[in-house]
């Protein structure tokens, strides 16, 4: 009985080594410790030696049946590593599921301000940029707002140096555009602006403004409410009214402070809107022919609309945002709902 013990050592080392996966692994274990294997036939066997005999060979067939169930938990482990990419760099699993790469996504603000550049776009206006760090003449000068005008008290400034400033507005871009370009002149400029505002749920000292300028021959107020009804209507809904009311910007004349019908409420007056019905959205008017003399364009010739707006507060009606801080909390709970 030993020499048979020994056959079945040798030939379970051997189907061991053969095995290439966890079936053949099964199979194996089957053969040599399954109820019906070729260990469960030797014990049976036992009973018909001699007492000392059965004793020896008992204990073998039991030592062997250990080693047996140690080699195969050994060998399936092994296969497991080769599978998973294993120690010695075996190859991998191709088909095993892959580790996700997280993606990111544009801002907020940023898509809102794709999107406006995208309308105003389709109406024929340019995106362009200017710099954030601007001089006073661009700022305000150049805008009609000379030093002592009450309109710089309204902009609480950062200043870096004498002259020379966070902007606090995107106006100023209309004049470097103007100052390059002959009319006609057709614009949207983006970005950041900058004032000394302490931060709550509304304000934020850093902020975006989208401006628009127009410049040309014979434009009206007429063209002024056209272009801002079509970019209001794409903006939140063509069921969006348009309310335009006598406002003061020292570069427009006449200007005005521009809402549309509250898109809670429908107009109807509710908290969001302050029961007014109306929300203001942003300010315009018709270029001030000084503005017009700063950059040497004719103000006998040329006519010309602009308008400037918030964008934190068009994404935040948009998207019914009740906190401009979360914007820029980069909380990404917020921002993957984007
Ligand atoms: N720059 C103005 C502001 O920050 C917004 C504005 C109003 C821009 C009227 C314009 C305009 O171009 O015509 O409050």
């Amino acid at each position: 009985m030993q020499a048979e013990l020994e056959e079945i050592r040798k030939d379970a080392r051997e189907k061991l080594k053969e095995a290439k996966d966890t079936a053949d692994i099964e199979r194996v274990r089957q053969k040599f410790l399954g109820r019906k294997g070729v260990l469960a036939r030797q014990m049976k066997m036992l009973g018909t030696l001699a007492p000392d005999e059965k004793r020896a060979a008992g204990k073998l067939a039991n030592e062997l049946k250990e080693k047996i169930s140690a080699q195969l938990s050994v060998r399936l482990e092994e296969l497991r590593e080769v599978k998973s990419g294993g120690k010695d760099g075996a190859p991998f699993d191709v088909t095993l599921p892959g580790k996700k790469q997280p993606v990111g996504k544009l801002h907020p603000i940023t898509q809102t301000i794709i999107l406006i550049e995208k309308i105003f776009g389709e109406l024929g206006f340019r995106s362009v940029r200017g710099p954030e760090i601007e001089t006073e003449f661009y700022n305000f000068e150049a805008l009609n707002t000379p030093g002592d005008h009450p309109a710089r008290d309204e902009q609480d400034s950062f200043y870096i140096d004498k002259g020379i400033l966070l902007r606090t507005q995107t106006s100023p871009v209309q004049i470097r555009v103007m100052e390059r370009e002959k009319p006609p002149v057709r614009i949207v400029a983006s970005g950041k602006c900058f004032r000394r505002d302490a931060t709550d749920a509304s304000h934020s000292p850093m902020f975006h403004q989208v401006e628009g300028l127009l410049v040309d021959e014979e434009v009206t107020f007429g063209d002024l409410k056209g272009v801002l009804g079509v970019f209001l209507e794409r903006m939140f809904g063509a069921d969006v009214k348009t309310r335009f009311r006598p406002d003061f910007f020292p570069f427009t004349e006449p200007s005005a402070d521009v809402s549309i019908s509250c898109i809670i409420c429908g107009g109807k007056g509710c908290s969001s809107c302050g029961g007014s019905g109306w929300i203001e959205i942003l300010g315009a008017g018709m270029v001030d022919p000084e503005v017009f003399k700063k950059v040497n364009y004719d103000p006998e010739k040329y006519v010309g609309f602009a308008f400037g707006m918030g964008v934190e507060r068009i994404a935040m009606l948009k998207y019914g945002i009740n906190d401009i801080r979360l914007f820029f909390e980069n909380d990404m709970r917020f921002l993957s709902q984007f």
